[in-house]
């Protein structure tokens, strides 16, 4: 009855997640002990198969580290300088859980109307106090809207209306001492200083009391020191040597991806070949590919891991406009079946819109999924909500859009900076969708449901029926597709969560 993936998948047609559909098998276990534990890359385990990628509009420090906090991992774009990525992977890696990554600090002669503007465009209605404005100065006090509510002239200093008396704890506080330290005071925030009476942290209320309304998170990703797993996208160019050379240097960066639409290229090989003879001990993902043969040329050159998708992500035209890629069902089966042979791990890259694709990527071989539009925003995501048609947004944008390339990311896919721009991706705004601490949990326990339904209960053992046969599937027909979705309702409400 059915399929197997190889009789499905070499027809002549590429299908997408949506065109296929599993059969049930038989559940001998609760989905709570599913097993997703995958390795994202030859060295590199998670917890959760889920990672951001690396957009300017989704991954820079915060969703970082909100992923691998999740058990996940994100991974920083390079639409930037070397120091900026540097200091973000930097900023991740010396991260303790439960503390506010970037706090608001304003300097002592800063006129009250910064705090007005910290409000507005950060939603911060507190920010610390330092003699130097930053994080690392010596701190003065902290001042809340409640300081600045009666002050009529918006251009009296911070240190007239600011609160010197202050509750602090030393460097090294735990984000549970810090909790309960709030709990107890009562207060908003808890700055953490060092012996020099320098800020180095926040903690704020919030954070734990919002903690109440999320799902535990449970074990974060850490690399063997403890410190949160980090991934940075790089490119391929000689100046993107220096910038692999300091982000594993300086940072000790967990895995480096190599940026790119097309990864099938003489500059992946010898980027490949270069950095596991410079820096041994960093992984490498290539890519991007779609087909057996690509993935074993880069798998060759020695790649620690594989991105899988070509046009398959939701602000892409590369299909459109270069005539290439595939659908991205056959493209994950096809590449996994050569990548799992030789040991390579594979992340499902661009697509992914529910949980039901997580389980598919996952169930067609890929160890991982990659997310740009599921994250996009996300409180997590860099950028500011705004408002458009009455509905609160942020900004995502294809790395390929105009707009992006204007600000350098042209290299991913293989631009020539002297002539005429062609974009491979579209730029606009996706609804504001809470943050990744809700999401998250959630995508993590439906693809469990999901494969206790497909009757395995590891990754491992999905892995074994995909290739014994024993994992039987159907493509869909529109109207199959249709039936499989809600239909006949007037009106419904969909949350998943
Ligand atoms: P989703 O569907 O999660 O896809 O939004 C994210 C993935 O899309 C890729 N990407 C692009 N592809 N033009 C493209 O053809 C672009 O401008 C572009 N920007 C990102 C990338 O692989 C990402 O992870």
């Amino acid at each position: 009855d059915g399929y197997t993936a190889a009789q499905l998948f070499n027809q002549g047609i590429c299908n997408t997640y949506d065109d296929v559909i599993f059969h049930p098998g038989h559940i001998n276990f609760a989905a709570n002990e599913v097993d997703l534990t995958c390795n994202v890359t030859r060295n590199i385990k998670l917890r959760v198969p889920i990672v951001s990628s690396p957009m300017d509009t989704v991954t820079e420090t915060e969703m970082a580290i909100t992923m691998a906090t999740l058990g996940g991992m994100g991974f920083i774009h390079y639409n930037n300088t070397l120091e900026d990525q540097l200091a973000m992977v930097q900023r991740a890696k010396s991260h303790t859980p439960g503390f506010i990554v970037t706090p608001a600090v304003l300097g002592p002669q800063d006129p009250v109307m910064k705090l007005f503007e910290l409000k507005n465009t950060r939603g911060f209605s507190s920010a610390c106090v330092t003699d130097t404005g930053a994080l690392g100065g010596k701190l003065l006090g902290i001042v809340t809207t409640r300081d600045i509510d009666f002050v009529n002239d918006r251009l009296t200093p911070i240190s007239e209306v600011m609160t010197t008396d202050l509750i602090t704890a030393p460097e090294g506080t735990s984000a549970e001492t810090a909790g309960a330290l709030l709990r107890k005071c009562k207060k908003n925030k808890l700055p953490l200083v060092n012996a020099a009476g320098e800020l180095v942290a926040l903690a704020s209320r919030s954070y734990f009391r919002d903690a109440r309304s999320f799902p535990a998170p449970g074990e974060p990703s850490l690399d063997p020191n403890g410190k949160l797993r980090v991934g940075a996208a790089v490119g391929t160019r000689d100046s993107d040597r220096d910038r692999v050379k300091a982000l594993w240097e300086q940072a000790r960066v967990d895995a480096v991806i190599l940026d790119s639409s097309q990864g099938d290229s003489t500059y992946q090989v010898q980027m490949i070949k270069h950095i596991k003879a410079a820096h041994p001990g960093l992984d490498v993902i290539a890519g991007n590919v779609v087909t057996g043969a690509q993935a074993r040329r880069l798998i060759e050159a020695g790649c620690d891991g594989l991105r899988v998708g070509m046009g398959s992500g939701s602000i892409c035209t590369t299909q459109e406009v270069c005539a290439v890629g595939r659908g991205q069902a056959t493209a994950v089966y096809h590449v996994a079946r050569v990548a799992n042979s030789l040991g390579c791990p594979i992340i499902a890259d661009g697509g992914i819109q529910n949980s039901g694709h997580i389980t598919k990527a996952i169930a067609l071989g890929a160890s991982a999924v990659m997310c740009g539009s599921l994250f996009a925003g996300t409180t997590e995501a860099p950028g500011e909500y705004f408002t458009l048609n009455g509905v609160r947004v942020k900004k995502y944008r294809g790395m390929g859009s105009l707009e992006a390339m204007a600000k350098g990311s042209e290299t991913r896919y293989h631009s020539d900076t002297q002539s005429l721009k062609i974009a491979q991706g579209v730029s606009g705004a996706v609804k504001d969708k809470g943050s990744v601490r809700r999401t998250v949990p959630f995508l993590a326990q439906a693809v469990k449901q999901g494969f206790q339904d497909l009757g395995a209960s590891s990754v491992a053992q999905a892995r074994e029926m995909l290739y014994n046969g024993a994992m039987r599937m159907e493509a869909r027909t529109s109207a199959a597709q249709a039936e499989g979705n809600v239909h006949d309702m007037v009106a419904y409400e969909k949350k998943p969560w």
